[in-house]
């Protein structure tokens, strides 16, 4: 297939292309050249011809969507309308990356697919805001909600800031009362590549099996690296007050993938030690 990538660039782009290229042709698009926000983006992206388009460009930043909510608005939803009517244009299904954050957090168990998305925060409210453009234009597309990515030589995910800290703190203090879903990205890919060849459109759920917290993942992160004697004192979310309120309890549940089409993640604790062992 042809495909074409929005946020090409970015964290699951790259991964999304390494994992993708071997058996299809891909097409990367990124700020600057592409701009999903302006019109002629649509031109540009139909004119491509691409069998499907996944869209992961987003404005990821949630404390800066929660301070410019219009930016956010702009770019997360009326990008993600742009890129839909592109797909009209060009006849192609659409694979929408969104997010866990498209839900409120209160259900204090993993979310399934079609649960009632409520977001409460800018970001999250602009993804869902994506979404519905999506189910709105057009008949075939994947709707996948993800969560808590990471992925080898990226300075700006959660392990990467932690191992940091450690290094420059005798001590950590981290959360133990969010909760979601650590998702090794290369994994997150191979699953996607996995979806596309079904046809099987719809929502879906993709994200490491199992559920941590903050606090979690921090601890498991540690270990692996040796450094399991770095003391980590537990907070609360309350500790911290931030521009963006994140979804406490914001893990999702594959529940539509796993039981239709046999399509999961492995554990995450399991997907961590691989990031130790062979990227590292
Ligand atoms: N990372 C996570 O934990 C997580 C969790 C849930 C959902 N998601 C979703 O997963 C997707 C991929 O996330 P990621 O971690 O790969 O994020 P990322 O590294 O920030 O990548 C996003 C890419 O989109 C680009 N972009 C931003 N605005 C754009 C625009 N108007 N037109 C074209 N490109 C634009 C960014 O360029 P610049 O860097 O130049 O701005 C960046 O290259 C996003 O849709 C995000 O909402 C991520």
């Amino acid at each position: 297939m042809k495909i074409a990538i929005t946020g090409g660039r970015g964290q699951l782009g790259r991964t999304l292309e390494t994992t993708l290229h071997t058996r299809h042709q891909i097409i990367g698009l990124d700020l600057p050249e592409t701009d999903v926000t302006q019109r002629d983006a649509i031109d540009a992206l139909a004119h491509l011809a691409p069998d499907l388009v996944i869209h992961a460009a987003a404005m990821t930043d949630v404390d800066g969507c929660a301070r410019n909510p219009d930016a956010a608005f702009r770019a997360n939803a009326l990008g993600t309308q742009n890129v839909a009517l592109a797909c009209q244009r060009a006849g192609a299904p659409m694979l929408y990356i969104s997010t866990n954050e498209v839900f409120d957090g209160t259900k204090n168990a993993p979310y399934r697919e079609l649960d009632e998305p409520r977001a409460i925060n800018p970001y999250g409210a602009s993804k869902l805001a994506g979404e519905r453009y999506v189910q709105m234009l057009l008949d075939r597309f994947y709707i996948v909600r993800i969560a808590w990515l990471y992925s080898p030589g990226n300075a700006n995910t959660f392990p990467s800031k932690i191992l940091a800290a450690a290094k420059q703190n005798d001590g950590l203090t981290v959360v133990d009362d969010e909760i979601g879903n650590p998702t090794y990205a290369p994994d997150l890919a191979r699953a996607i590549a996995e979806l596309i060849e079904t046809n099987h459109f719809g929502i879906y759920h993709l994200v490491g099996e199992g559920i941590a917290s903050r606090y979690d993942w921090a601890a498991r992160i540690l270990q692996l690296a040796g450094r399991g004697h770095i003391p980590i004192t537990r907070s609360k979310l309350a500790d911290y007050p931030r521009a963006s309120t994140p979804p406490r309890y914001g893990a999702l549940a594959n529940f539509a993938a796993a039981t239709t089409l046999g399509i999961k993640l492995r554990p995450w604790q399991d997907a961590l030690e691989e990031y130790f062992t062979s990227h590292r």
